[in-house]
């Protein structure tokens, strides 16, 4: 028999990014072949963010345009899985009556036998237990509501098979998240925190590397309350043979430890990046957000990172239009990003979240001005970016080399080891090695070069 073809469409994070690869090896492992296009398929999964209520039209409208294929080719199976379908539960086959499956995060290793049950005619709805959704929708009739199926338990197994770039991979060393703020649905979602054996994630660190990984990216939502101690885990990883580079993502403020920064400028292969999202520059705002520190503690973090890290390199996340952000805590914003000179800053608007606490807050700023204190904030960052890449003109950084450039397939493209991008010329030969590259120009988002 043929194989079948899985499509996978994936939204949100990089956690989704991993959930899809690792479903995709374990589908591999099952006898499933890769779709090269959703037209090509005879599964097509929807890999689901609700972080967001944007990220979740988008899912639905995919779905959605889905319809008339299906009508066409009735044999076609929809799978959702994901955050959204976790939140959504049955209320996806009452929006979307053609979707087959609906699975939660960590059914990666249960995809293989929720697609069987579909194809012998079943609609099956897979949730995680571990959720903290209150409400649900109770399912259509003819629904088979299978649970967690046992094979969830094995979320963190992966060999890395499928990664879509030889040379760097994800290694999930935590789930879920205890942090509750105030906005966020991701502790609803993905659930209580759980860190991973250090044992586990070193032997697959090795995995990777002997398969050629040179640069492994440590992932959790808050990976500085790792269980074992994020410091000691980098240190145990660190003289893995072939990996040359560690990153981690994402860094909660609070938990930024001068232990974590002297580990990061003692390590050579850990990168001087670091994701701290402050969300607000406003302590007011930050209170209401539940983040647990005040704008001093961050600037104050900062300081620290700078001190002990030199040319660290720090990234952001905000959130424009929180219910009560006044012009007031907007400046505050700005003055933040002005003072804390960060590499990237990525903006959202913020989006109210059923079930999580800030819905009890009026969500009064309007659209207007979320948007204008969007673009706004987003302008400010996009001056010192530009002010900061071309400090970099005239000087060598060391690029991993990922593959040709998108949008220049004759240059290749990379990532520095503070993260920039880097698109350059030399020759094909250099992919997957790291390179050192002299820049000579720049946009805000991207260094140009030439091989050094
Ligand atoms: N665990 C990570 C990221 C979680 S989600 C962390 O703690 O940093 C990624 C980003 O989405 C967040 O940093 C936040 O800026 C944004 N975000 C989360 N919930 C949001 C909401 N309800 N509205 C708008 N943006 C949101
Ligand atoms: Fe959401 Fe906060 Fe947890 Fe990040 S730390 S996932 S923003 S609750
Ligand atoms: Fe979205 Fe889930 Fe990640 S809600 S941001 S895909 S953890």
């Amino acid at each position: 028999m043929a194989k079948l073809k899985v499509h996978f469409e994936t939204f949100g994070c990089q956690m989704n990014v991993l959930d899809s690869e690792t479903a995709a090896e374990r589908l591999a492992a099952n006898g499933f072949e890769l779709a090269e296009s959703a037209a090509l398929a005879d599964v097509i999964i929807f890999n689901t963010c609700s972080v967001r209520e944007h990220a979740e039209e988008r899912v639905y409208s995919r779905i959605g345009a889905l319809k008339t294929l299906k009508q066409r080719k009735p044999e076609l199976i929809i799978g959702v899985m994901g955050c959204m379908a976790q939140k959504d539960g049955a209320l996806v086959f009452r929006r979307a009556p053609h979707v087959d499956i609906v699975c939660g995060p960590k059914q990666e290793s249960s995809l293989a036998a929720l697609i069987a049950e579909a194809q012998a005619g079943r609609r099956i709805l897979a949730l995680d237990n571990g959720d903290r959704i209150r409400v649900r929708t109770k399912p259509p009739k003819d629904v088979a509501e299978v649970g967690q199926t046992p094979q969830a338990a094995a979320a963190f197994e992966r060999t890395g098979s499928t990664r879509p770039l030889p040379h760097r991979a994800y290694a999930a060393i935590m789930l879920g998240c205890d942090n509750f703020c105030s906005y966020c649905i991701v502790p609803y979602v993905r659930g209580p925190e759980e860190s991973r054996p250090a044992e586990e994630i070193a032997e697959e660190v090795q995995r990777l590397a002997a398969d050629g990984v040179k640069e492994i990216i440590l992932l959790g939502q808050n990976v500085n309350s790792y269980a074992g101690g994020l410091p000691a885990l980098l240190r145990r990883i660190h003289d893995t043979a072939g990996l040359d580079r560690i990153r981690f993502v994402t860094s909660h403020p609070k938990d930024v430890s001068d232990e974590l920064l002297r580990a990061m400028a003692e390590l050579p292969k850990v990168c001087e990046h670091l994701h701290a999202p402050a969300q607000s520059g406003s302590t007011a705002v930050l209170k209401r957000m539940n983040r647990r520190y005040t704008r001093e503690h961050y600037l104050d973090m900062l300081d620290r990172a700078r001190r002990i890290v030199p040319d660290i390199e720090i990234a952001s996340d905000f959130i424009v239009g929180f219910p009560g952000e006044t012009e007031e805590d907007f400046r505050q914003t700005i003055d933040l990003v002005r003072k804390a000179d960060f590499g990237q800053c990525y903006i959202f608007k913020y989006s109210p979240r059923t079930g999580s606490k800030a819905v009890e807050f009026a969500d009064d700023v309007p659209d207007e001005i979320k948007k204008r204190r969007n673009n706004e904030l987003l302008a400010v960052q996009e001056e010192i970016s530009a002010g900061r890449n071309r400090e970099k003109h005239g000087k060598v950084l060391e690029v991993l080399v990922d593959g040709s450039s998108k949008n220049d397939p004759g240059k290749l493209a990379g990532r520095s080891r503070g993260n920039d991008i880097v698109v350059f010329d030399g020759p094909q030969s250099l992919i997957g090695s790291i390179t050192p590259v002299h820049i000579t120009d720049s946009t805000p988002l991207t260094l140009f070069g030439k091989e050094a």
